[in-house]
Formats: structure tokens, sequence, C-alpha cells
């Protein structure tokens, strides 16, 4: 879609190959996806946001048209800042459905002209969730073919500093 931006926001601790599944659909989809990582003081996360951004970087550096950012506050407020007119989301399964409807809902309440598009990733990641990344990763589960090697590597050394 010429023109237009999109972004991808979610709090990508960390990012998974569903995530990245999605941001190549995206970027073939959109002039420009901006992947940008919530900053949420109340939320402990497993890695800053620095780790996170530095992450999604090298995982996507093979797609010219995406970029990594970060924003705190309201999400269309950053959205109309970065001109963008679409807010890319993804649907795993009909779990996901009813808190997206709200947001996306609420989303369009606060900014009429913004739209919110659901794209599915690949059925092969519709069970993988970062949340359930990182128990694995604690338990010392394998998490190979769920995260690029990047991850899986910090993740590896993030487990083995906490013990
Ligand atoms: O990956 P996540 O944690 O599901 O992403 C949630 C995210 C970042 C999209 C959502 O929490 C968000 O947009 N937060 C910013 C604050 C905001 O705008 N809240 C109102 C949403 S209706």
């Amino acid at each position: 879609m010429k023109g237009i931006t999109a972004i991808y926001p979610g709090s990508f601790d960390p990012v998974t190959n569903g995530h990245l599944d999605l941001i190549e659909r995206g970027a073939q989809l959109f002039e420009r996806l901006v992947v940008s990582v919530l900053q949420n003081l109340e939320k402990s996360p497993l890695f800053t946001v620095a780790e996170r951004v530095e992450m999604l970087r090298e995982a996507t550096s093979q797609w010219p048209n995406v970029e990594i950012d970060v924003f705190g506050g309201l999400l269309m407020d950053y959205a109309r800042e970065r001109k963008a007119k679409v807010i890319l989301r993804g649907i795993r399964a009909i779990s996901d459905y009813e808190y997206e409807l709200q947001m996306a809902l609420m989303n369009r309440k606060i900014e009429p002209h913004i739209e919110t598009v659901f794209m599915m990733p690949a059925e092969t990641y519709s069970y993988l969730s970062s949340r359930l990344v990182r128990e694995i990763a604690r338990l010392g589960g394998p998490v190979t073919g769920l995260v690029p090697a990047v991850v899986e590597e910090k993740l590896r050394a993030k487990v083995a500093g906490k013990q």
C-alpha cells in the first residue's frame, strides 16, 4: 500500500518467530512498517527495552522498510506523531479476539482516522507466545524454532545469569 505507514506495537519480550512472520507480511503490504516496543513502567519484563530493540533490529535487518522504535503513553498519540494510518496486530486464535477487538474499538474512538488491521501469522505459530517462550527458557526447555537465533542466545545468557 503505497504511502501507508503502519505501526506494529507490542511488548516483544522477547520477539518470537510468530512476530517475525507478521512483520514479514506487514512489510510486504505497507510502504513502511514501524515495529514499536511499549515502554511500560508497570510491568517487570525479562528483557530491558534496549535489549528488546537490539534483538528486533538484528532479527529484522533483512527488511529495508522495517524500522524499530520505542513508544510510551497513548498509542494513538504516538501513531499521529508518526503519521501512521494503520495499526497492525496479529490474531492467533479466537482467544485473542476479544482483547484485540476491545483495544481496536477504543483506539478508533480516540482516533477515528487510524485503522487497526489484523493479520494471522502462519498456523505453525498459532500456539506461540512470548510468555510461553520465557517460561520454557526459564525451566531449561528447548526454544529452537520458536525464536530467532539472536533471541535464543540472549535467553540462554539471561537464564544462566539468573541461576
Ligand atoms: O504485545 P502486547 O503486550 O499485547 O501489546 C499491547 C499494546 C502495546 C499494543 C497495548 O498495551 C498498547 O497499545 N499500549 C499503549 C497504551 C494505550 O494506548 N492504551 C490504550 C489502548 S486501547
